[in-house]
């Protein structure tokens, strides 16, 4: 019998992925001044592609330079970009996997220092437990509308360059998880208060992705909770849940909130995050998928046979050594044999 990691898995919109292994986003701070991939982006991407996973996700990018959470940060804001990302897209398909581009705003998350512009939805410091965050402006109804335009012509460029799907960085403590967030959307219009108002400017932001680049698939990365006192429950994310995927969402890229992606201080062992993703599987159309600290087969077949995620995400164990990953997990029984 085939290992479950190696079936084909076909999204709502027809992409079909050609296996359940994914190379989750993350950031190589490769890009230079100006959020323009390099010939070390490429050569980081045509690495990771080694790995034999059916998805290789590009790092968040940012929609706008007030957008910037690190310096070196790769770019989706200007049309400058688009040649560099389809020289990275185009290495990945080449390689056999199916791509797409992670695209974000940090808004009060300016962990280095450097935007122009730190604002969120309510003038709120974003919590952390490992760094003290600069306080941000309130946005006004202007800034919406400008990030909502800024996300959409990002989805474009991601479009234009080749990618097959787009993903809206809604986790790990960065702008649209402030907006998501009790703790630090305060406001008392139509996009705070409510959980339906919460995710008001995300709702938006997809539908009007969904409208310009039909060809694309939409993952959104959520937390499965904020893993913060008085944050985003996992009730409150199924209900979020239901929503994107009405919207028109594909794939549920479940991950961790308000806390930042690290493992939370008490999970031990592979699947730190699994446990805030399975409540998710089966409850949508959309397909969802599972990180932390995965590495082995037999934790990867697991919680694909008791059906916990339909997809797999390997960030650290891939990152270290590709080529070692492929020979490791990305091999048939057959191929052995
Ligand atoms: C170097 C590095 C950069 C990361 N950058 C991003 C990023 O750009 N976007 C994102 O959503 N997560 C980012 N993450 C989080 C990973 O996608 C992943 O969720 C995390 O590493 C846990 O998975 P792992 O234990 O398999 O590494 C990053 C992680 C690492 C180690």
């Amino acid at each position: 019998m085939t290992a479950l990691r190696f079936a084909p898995l076909t999204l709502i919109n027809g992409l079909t992925l050609k296996n359940r292994v994914v190379v989750p986003p993350m950031a190589s701070q490769t890009a230079d001044n100006n959020g323009l991939a390099t010939e070390q982006t490429l050569t980081h991407y045509q690495n990771l592609a080694q790995s034999g996973a059916g998805l290789v996700m590009v790092e968040y990018s940012h929609v706008n330079l007030a957008g910037r959470s690190e310096s070196n940060q790769l770019g989706a804001h200007d049309d400058a970009c688009i040649a560099g990302l389809s020289i990275i897209a185009s290495a990945l398909h080449h390689a056999g996997a199916t791509t797409g581009l992670q695209i974000t705003h940090c808004g009060g998350k300016d962990s280095a220092g450097i935007s122009s512009d730190v604002m969120g939805p309510s003038g709120i410091t974003v919590p952390a437990y490992d760094r003290v965050l600069p306080t941000p402006r309130a946005m006004t109804l202007d800034d919406i509308a400008q990030w909502q335009q800024d996300f959409v012509s990002a989805a474009i460029r991601a479009d234009k360059a080749g990618f097959d799907l787009v993903e809206i960085h809604c986790a790990h403590g960065y702008g649209i998880n402030q907006w998501l967030s009790p703790l630090t959307n305060q406001r008392d219009d139509q996009y705070g208060g409510s959980l339906e108002n919460r995710t008001r400017i995300l709702l938006e932001i997809v539908r009007a992705i969904k409208q310009a680049t039909p060809r694309l698939a939409v993952m959104t990365r959520i937390p499965g909770q904020d893993g913060y006192p008085g944050g985003l429950s996992h009730t409150d994310m199924g209900q979020v849940a239901q929503w994107l995927v009405g919207a028109g969402v594909e794939i549920l890229n479940v991950s961790s909130g308000i806390g930042g992606w690290n493992r939370p201080k008490d999970k031990r062992g592979e699947g730190f995050l699994v446990d805030d993703a399975a409540p998710l599987k089966g409850k949508t159309s959309a397909a969802v998928i599972g990180v932390g600290g995965i590495e082995t087969v037999d934790y990867i077949e697991t919680i694909l046979a008791t059906k916990q995620v339909d997809l797999v995400a390997v960030g650290r164990a891939i990152l270290a050594g590709p080529g070692e990953f492929a020979a490791r997990v990305m091999v048939t029984e057959l191929a052995l044999s």
